[in-house]
């Protein structure tokens, strides 16, 4: 009997994870779910409505005030906003990253990103899917890559979306990200023991997509 699975893939910034689960996602018939965008709205939220990053309690006051929503074409909306667009700005990584570290932020996230897990066929990336969101996930990817690598996809990437890309300023954000990411004291980015590790440096996307397409049917096989 084939089942439909979880799939958790964490990893650092720019590993090219929201890439592969899009097009894993439409291959399988899946559900996308982008936690990024989520702590990426909040850090817009706060940056838009001039509450100061830094101040814990500021920050879960103005929680309530948040709803986020995705349709089938991957936008995200902030109060019925697309927002899509305005929070791939470097300005709203590095407050995603901040407000990432708060215990309130992080729950009010969670829960809902468990509750539209809820029934599978949901394909998840993020840091901490495979450790806290999905600890039970059929299949757990860690998605990693060089830094160099990291940093010239993302400013590509900028450079299509029309955003400001200065390499030097991408990669050192990336290298301060994964540090405030993996530092931090809730849930920070880590492998699952039980995650698999692709390391995409030298991989095209193609070759990562065939890969966790793989795994994916052998899990849903096991069911
Ligand atoms: O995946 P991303 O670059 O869009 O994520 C933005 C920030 O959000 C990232 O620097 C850390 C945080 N984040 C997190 O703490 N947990 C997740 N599951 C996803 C993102």
């Amino acid at each position: 009997m084939m089942k439909k699975i979880s799939i958790a893939i964490d990893g650092p910034s720019a590993a090219g994870k929201s890439s592969i689960a899009k097009i894993v996602a439409k291959k399988l018939d899946y559900v996308y779910i982008d936690t990024g965008a989520m702590y990426r709205c909040v850090g817009y939220y706060c940056l838009q409505n001039n509450i100061d990053l830094n101040n814990e309690t500021a920050v879960s006051a103005i929680l309530k005030n948040i709803k986020i929503t995705m349709d089938s074409n991957n936008r995200v909306y902030l109060n019925e906003h697309d927002v899509s667009d305005q929070i791939r700005q470097d300005e709203v990584s590095m407050s995603a990253s901040l407000v990432s570290s708060y215990q309130d932020v992080r729950k009010f996230l969670v829960k809902q990103q468990r509750q539209m897990s809820n029934m599978g066929g949901v394909i998840l990336d993020g840091r901490d899917i495979g450790t806290v969101v999905l600890p039970d996930a059929k299949l757990k990817i860690y998605q990693n890559a060089s830094v160099e690598t990291r940093a010239k996809r993302r400013f590509l990437e900028n450079k299509q979306r029309g955003l400001s890309a200065d390499l030097e300023t991408i990669k050192k954000d990336i290298e301060q990200r994964d540090y405030q990411d993996m530092n931090r004291k809730i849930s920070p980015l880590k492998k699952a023991d039980d995650a698999i590790v692709l390391d995409t440096s030298n991989l095209s996307i193609d070759e990562v997509v065939n890969e966790v397409l793989k795994l994916a049917k052998q899990r849903e096989m096991e069911g």
